[in-house]
C-alpha cells in the first residue's frame, strides 16, 4: 500500500486524494437569496444527509483564497437563513457547471445559466424549474469546521418537491435510478452517472 500524510503533502493534493476516495458524491445545487432579493445558485458536493427526522442535510462551503473570501451562498444565508437544495440530473449537468463559475456578487446564476426560477412555498429562495427534486430548507446551524477553511451549513427540510413520475408510492421512495442524478468524483472535472440498483437486506441477529 502507498501511504500519505496530509501534513506532508502540498495543498491541494490532499483535497484531490480525498475527493477521489469519498466518491461518488451527490451534488447539492443550492439556491439562496440576499436580503435585497438577489438570487444565487451554486453547486456543493461536500454534501450529505445527516438526520432522518426531522430530515436534515448539510453542505460545506470553503472560503475563497482571493477576495471576496466569503462565497455568495454563505453571505446570503447569513441574511436570509433559508435555501433550496436541488438534485442535478443529466439534463441539467451543463447548467449546473455554469453556476459553479465565480460570478460577482449581485449576478444571478439563474440568468447566467438560462434557468427559469420558480417561487418556493415555505421559503424565500427560488426553485429551479425542471429539477427532478427540490428540498426547501431552513438553516439550523452554521459550523466553522475547526482547523479548516470551511463552514458547514446544516438545514432542516421543510418541504420536498418530487417530480411525479419519480415517486414510488408503494415504498415512499424516489426512483433514484430513473432520476439520473449526476455525482462528483475526484478533482475539478470528473463526474459519474448512476449505475445499477440491487437489493440486499441487513441480516437480523
Ligand atoms: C460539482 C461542483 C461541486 C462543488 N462543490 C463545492 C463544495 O462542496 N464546497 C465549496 O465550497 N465549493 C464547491 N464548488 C465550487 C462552488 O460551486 C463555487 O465556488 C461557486 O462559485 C460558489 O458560488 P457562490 O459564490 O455563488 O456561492 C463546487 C463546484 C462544482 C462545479
Amino acid at each position: 500500500m502507498l501511504s500519505f500524510v496530509p501534513q506532508e503533502m502540498k495543498d491541494p493534493a490532499p483535497y484531490h486524494l480525498l475527493t477521489s476516495i469519498v466518491a461518488p458524491r451527490p451534488i447539492a445545487w443550492v439556491s439562496t437569496i440576499s436580503a435585497s432579493g438577489i438570487s444565487n445558485l451554486a453547486p456543493y458536493s461536500f454534501f450529505n444527509a445527516v438526520a432522518g427526522f426531522p430530515p436534515t442535510i448539510m453542505f460545506s462551503v470553503a472560503y475563497r483564497r482571493h477576495e471576496p473570501k466569503e462565497k455568495d451562498t454563505l453571505r446570503n444565508i447569513q441574511e436570509i437563513d433559508q435555501f433550496v437544495c436541488h438534485v442535478v440530473d443529466e439534463t441539467l449537468a451543463q447548467a449546473m457547471a455554469q453556476t459553479g463559475s465565480e460570478f460577482p456578487y449581485g449576478v444571478s446564476e439563474f440568468e447566467m445559466a438560462n434557468l427559469k426560477a420558480i417561487p418556493s412555498v415555505d421559503v424565500r429562495p427560488l426553485g429551479i424549474e425542471g429539477s427532478p427534486v427540490a428540498m426547501e430548507c431552513k438553516v439550523t446551524q452554521t459550523v466553522r469546521v475547526e482547523g479548516t477553511n470551511n463552514v458547514m451549513v446544516l438545514g432542516r427540510v421543510l418541504r420536498f418537491h418530487v417530480r411525479e413520475d419519480l415517486y414510488r408510492q408503494d415504498v415512499g421512495l424516489v426512483d433514484t435510478v430513473r432520476m439520473q442524478p449526476i455525482t462528483r468524483l475526484g478533482g475539478p472535472v470528473e463526474y459519474t452517472k448512476i449505475g445499477e440498483r440491487f437489493e440486499m437486506a441487513t441480516p437480523k441477529v
